[in-house]
């Protein structure tokens, strides 16, 4: 056993989980940047304050917190909302609404460890400030889907799962749910698939709820968009809840992801502060736990900030997405990416002119490696097998000044094509060409 190994929940990243990361991070700035997102970050420590207010009891349980050396009650953040919410409430004003900004932190909560959930995990963060529109919150799940289908998932292998925050407050209050005791109700309705039937039966009888009212929020659970339409038709507020999600689906729909998206009022989400459309993508075959949620939290920033505007954004996180990728076949392997290894062809090579190729290469936009014990003795077979075990595409051969003292970009080398053993002259600046053409094919 190594001396100090990671902490439990922490991951190290070889080269091989590093290229795999990567995969993830390269799928998540391309549609931020298809979908018109400007990134931002924030700092990773916050005051507690900040997260005690504003996450809801589950995140707050798993903060990772201490008492700094100023005596300041602080946390690593475990989620981005609201350092995003403090960060553009200071600047909104002058900011252009809609304001679509993404940022992809390191995030941290002490949680039980399992399949899924870490102490640290990478989420991709991705929120529009400033927009009522429902086509703000049908853009937003299509950008969060787009990355799955930019990593090569479609409609069979994930599905998004929305409801509404204000559907499930107003069928609740319907059925007789007190303001006070809504929480409750929620988080029955959200744990309704962890939890047995007589749980939440028994946890709503406990607010107050009769046997009848409590068996139809249970029911509530599965009811579709027409149940609703049937059950609380006569009223207006619900009903024009209703005519928005046509429109989300609709827009969905036109965007390209209407194999991806499904009604499911099990869906409430676990943070505090949403008030609107809430949505979490899984696994069709139910084998992971979520990968990305989100929705709207309309109050969040007057309560945070003083100022009242609208907001919808998600979090995407690396775990359960890489999970995902690996298990579908769709993780990329690691492979070691080096274009030149250049070497002394014959023994009489000063090391200096060795090293202006090097450089030249390098200052080609390609990448050059070189052995760091070239000049102590001259073996041309055992350099060419370094070259084939450093995974370079080329090994590039540089022979002995024969008398001309010419500038490096036009002296002669011999290329060597490592994969197929063909060997050539040319210039380096030949070779440079050479190299950056077979790379954009
Ligand atoms: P969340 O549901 O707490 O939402 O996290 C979003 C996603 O982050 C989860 O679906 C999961 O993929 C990943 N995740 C969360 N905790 C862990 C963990 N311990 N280990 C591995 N992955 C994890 C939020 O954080 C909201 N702030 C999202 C949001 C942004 N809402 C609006 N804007």
């Amino acid at each position: 056993m190594t001396k100090h190994a990671a902490l439990p929940g922490f991951r190290d990243f070889y080269p091989d989980e590093m290229a795999r990361r990567q995969q993830i991070f390269d799928a998540w700035n391309d549609v931020a940047r298809r979908y018109g997102f400007e990134q931002y970050d924030g700092p990773p420590l916050e005051s507690l304050q900040l997260f005690v207010e504003k996450s809801g009891p589950e995140i707050v349980n798993q903060l990772f917190n201490f008492t700094d050396k100023g005596g300041r009650d602080v946390a690593l953040r475990p989620e981005m909302t609201p350092s995003l919410v403090r960060m553009l409430g200071a600047r909104i004003k002058g900011t252009p609404r809609p304001v679509r900004w993404y940022s992809t932190p390191q995030l941290f909560r002490y949680e039980k460890q399992q399949r899924g959930r870490l102490r640290e995990h990478f989420q991709l963060n991705m929120d529009i400030v400033g927009e009522q529109s429902v086509l703000a919150d049908a853009d937003l799940l299509a950008a969060a889907l787009d990355v799955l289908r930019t990593l090569g998932l479609t409609g069979e292998d994930v599905v998004a799962r929305y409801s509404d925050r204000r559907l499930l407050r107003h069928a609740l209050l319907e059925i007789g749910v007190s303001e006070e005791a809504l929480p409750v109700a929620y988080n029955v309705v959200d744990k309704i698939e962890r939890d047995s039937r007589e749980v939440g039966l028994k946890r709503l009888q406990e607010i107050g709820l009769n046997d009848a009212q409590a068996a139809e929020t249970l029911d509530l659970t599965s009811i579709t968009h027409e149940g609703l339409q049937a059950r609380f038709g006569g009223n207006p507020e619900l009903n024009r809840i209703l005519e928005d999600h046509s429109t989300y689906v609709g827009a969905l729909s036109a965007l390209g992801f209407r194999d991806y998206i499904e009604f499911d009022m099990k869906i409430v989400r676990g943070l505090a502060y949403y008030t609107g459309i809430v949505f979490e993508i899984f696994d069709r075959k139910g084998q992971l736990r979520a990968i990305c949620g989100g929705g709207r939290y309309d109050s969040l920033f007057a309560s945070l900030s003083g100022i009242d505007v609208p907001a919808l954004g998600f979090g995407f996180g690396d775990v359960v997405l890489g999970e995902l990728l690996k298990d579908r076949g769709l993780a990329v392997a690691h492979a070691r990416s080096v274009d030149a290894f250049v070497m002394q062809g014959e023994s009489a090579v000063a090391e200096s002119r060795l090293l202006e190729v090097v450089a030249a290469v390098r200052e080609g936009g390609l990448s050059a490696i070189y052995s760091y014990k070239a000049s102590a003795g001259f073996n041309l077979g055992k350099a060419l097998k370094a070259a084939d075990a450093s995974g370079a595409r080329y090994a590039v051969l540089v022979d002995a000044d024969h008398g001309a003292r010419d500038e490096t970009q036009a002296r002669k080398v011999r290329v060597k094509m490592l994969r197929s053993g063909e060997q050539t002259e040319m210039s380096v600046a030949e070779f440079i060409a050479e190299a950056r053409s077979q790379d954009e094919r």
